[in-house]
């Protein structure tokens, strides 16, 4: 949420700038900004998309400054426009500020300062701490920093200038993460690796509390008590061009397209023939400890939650231990029951969503075994919990999240697979299980042929206000995904519900101007999804129907239908949702919607 990018070097700073912001700009893209160092702050700012910043900052010619920091914003105080965008000043112009995060006692910080004499341009929290760094600047600018932070309850991610130090910024991290790039006669900053990975691969991720001052020849790194530290460094494992649209029009088609190989990805090296099992050593438990695990709970949010609401199906089915999933920002307001033998395992594609983050200090207060599913590498979630599995799905980019569903649900099935053989699964079931997950990356395949005959089916009910996805068993909570990922990028009103449900209340809303995707694939549960196909059609909805390869059993209801390769019921909501991603792409491009970056959203959420 809000992208930083910062940079000290020898080179000119701007088009770096710009450059990384772009990289970033699925972080939030309603305003961007700038600010160049030097002995005065140039500071240029534009609604909109980072595209306008760049045409606002050509008017100012070739800009030869060689340190500077950016931003992109998804509003939190404040509406979207030029006064509330990043970077914020203090009142004498000496300090420059981006800030990623919320800052909770800003309130009554901006009212002392006021009481002070000074004053504010913007709604935001973020000037209210530039002018309380300068409040506390004596001339030594890690000292004011650090006294300024100490006033501060919320959380930040920070990058300063100052104008005494012309090629110094200084970053400082409590709750929105901040990764320092470490270059060859340059050093850089970011919100996440992405606007690095262009200029080095050696990056330091900063935990809560450091503070890092960066030169063009040096990082140092202390605590905000102002201690040295020594963080590790990592390197980045992915390249530019990955993180690129390629011959795509939009991210999110890429990564739809991209499935059957990010799924090999996640599958490679994970399987274990021999055994009929899974590997998954990132989860650092011995067999012993897995035979213990009694119960299993499953944290996330949005996209995430629906993939766990799909594991829930497996875990519960292939390895006989129950599990439930909670909304990951309710989970430490229920004072959920966790002992020791609970395994939490929250989701999250960016490692970074705040509510998320939130469930896993609550479950590892509470003594659980916690492993995350995270896609970013090194990211808070993943870092705090220290045990997990990475999907390996590679940048996902989009806001609209693809191929860290598919990844996450086969990692869920894997896991499955692992402790159904530690306890139930016989070895001819594993070796069964097993060969389905194998098949995986060619069963999407097989779906992405679908392309074409989805986009006219998109095409020809791309006039619809109103859309319900219906679906039983594991297909529930991809009827769910179906709708969210229609929602979100086209804001058409989709609900996704269990088809069972409709008769209880939603079937009002049904009528000729209220299409049905109904998941009639041959999975158990078949015929009662017919039926309920039926109760749509005698109120007059329009139903398309997702089937399962040449299964012509709805056909006589409707002629428009998805046909997805055969498979269990695990596998289903795999291929099924990659049709549904399909049909929420070309329907949102029917109605012209800006894909990728859809209004309101952002793709990291780091506020609760
Ligand atoms: O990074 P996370 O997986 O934790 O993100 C969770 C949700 O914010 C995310 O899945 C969101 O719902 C997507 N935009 C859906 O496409």
């Amino acid at each position: 949420m809000c992208g930083i990018v910062g940079y000290t070097g020898h080179r000119p700073a701007e088009k770096i700038l710009l450059d990384g912001l772009k990289r970033l700009e699925y972080r939030g893209y309603d305003s961007a900004g700038l600010s160049l160092g030097g002995k005065e702050l140039l500071t240029i700012k534009a609604v909109g998309k980072v595209r306008n910043l760049e045409q606002e900052t050509q008017k100012y010619g070739e800009l030869k400054q060689t340190t500077g920091i950016a931003h992109t914003r998804w509003a939190t105080h404040g509406i979207p426009s030029v006064r509330n965008a990043h970077p914020h000043l203090d009142n004498s112009g000496k300090f420059a500020l981006v800030h990623n995060g919320i800052i909770e006692n800003y309130a009554e910080l901006k009212q002392k300062l006021t009481a002070k004499g000074y004053t504010f341009a913007s709604d935001t929290d973020t000037e209210v701490v530039a002018n309380l760094i300068a409040e506390f600047y004596k001339g030594d600018f890690v000292q004011a920093v650090a006294s300024a932070l100490h006033r501060i309850n919320g959380t930040y991610g920070f990058a300063v200038l100052c104008t005494d130090y012309p090629d110094t910024i200084l970053v400082a991290r409590h709750g929105s993460p901040i990764v320092i790039g470490l270059g060859d006669g340059c050093n850089l900053v970011a919100s996440d690796v992405a606007p690095l990975a262009a200029y080095t691969r050696k990056v330091i991720y900063l935990d809560d509390g450091d503070l890092a001052v960066l030169t063009p020849d040096n990082v140092e790194l202390r605590t905000i008590e102002n201690l040295p530290v020594e963080r590790e460094v990592s390197n980045i494992d992915w390249n530019v061009d990955s993180a690129g649209k390629g011959q795509y029009e939009h991210f999110m088609l890429k990564e739809i397209f991209e499935q059957p190989e990010s799924i090999s990805n996640t599958i490679r090296g994970r399987l274990d023939r021999k055994l009929k099992s899974a590997m998954l050593s990132g989860l650092g438990l011995t067999p012993h400890e897995l035979a213990k695990i009694s119960r299993i709970v499953i944290a996330g949010c949005g996209t995430s939650m629906h993939a766990g609401m799909v594991g829930e199906y497996f875990f519960e089915d292939i390895a006989g231990i129950p599990a439930e999933v909670e909304q990951a920002a309710e989970f430490r307001y229920r004072n959920p029951i966790i002992d020791p033998d609970t395994l939490v395992l929250p989701i999250s594609q960016s490692g970074e969503t705040a509510d998320t983050l939130a469930a896993v200090r609550e479950a590892m207060n509470k003594g659980a075994v916690v492993a995350a599913l995270c896609n970013v590498v090194g990211s808070t979630i993943a870092r705090e919990t220290g045990r997990g599995i990475y999907l390996h799905a590679g940048p996902e980019i989009s806001v609209a999240s693809t191929k860290a569903f598919t990844c996450q649900v086969t990692v869920l099935l894997m896991l499955a697979l692992m402790l159904g053989r530690n306890r139930r699964l016989s070895r001819d079931d594993g070796d069964a299980l097993l060969q389905e997950i194998e098949r995986i990356p060619d069963l999407i395949r097989e779906t992405l042929k679908q392309a074409p005959a989805i986009e006219k089916l998109a095409n020809k009910y791309a006039y619809a206000e109103d859309f319900f996805f219906i679906g039983r068993g594991t297909l529930y909570p991809t009827a769910l995904e179906g709708a969210l990922k229609l929602k979100e990028i086209s804001y058409v009103h989709a609900e996704g519900y269990h088809a069972a449900e409709l008769k209880h209340g939603p079937i009002a809303l049904l009528d000729d101007k209220v299409p049905v995707m109904a998941l009639a694939n041959a999975i158990p549960g078949q015929e009662k999804m017919i039926g309920n196909i039926q109760e749509c059609l005698a109120r007059h909805s329009p139903v398309i129907a997702v089937v399962t390869g040449d299964d012509n059993r709805v056909c006589e209801f409707t002629q428009d239908i998805i046909r997805v390769p055969a498979s269990s019921r695990y596998v289903a909501p795999l291929t099924t949702v990659v049709a549904l991603q399909l049909f929420a792409y070309y329907f949102a491009k029917a109605r012209g919607c800006e894909i990728d970056h859809p209004r309101n959203l952002a793709k990291s959420v780091t506020v609760e």
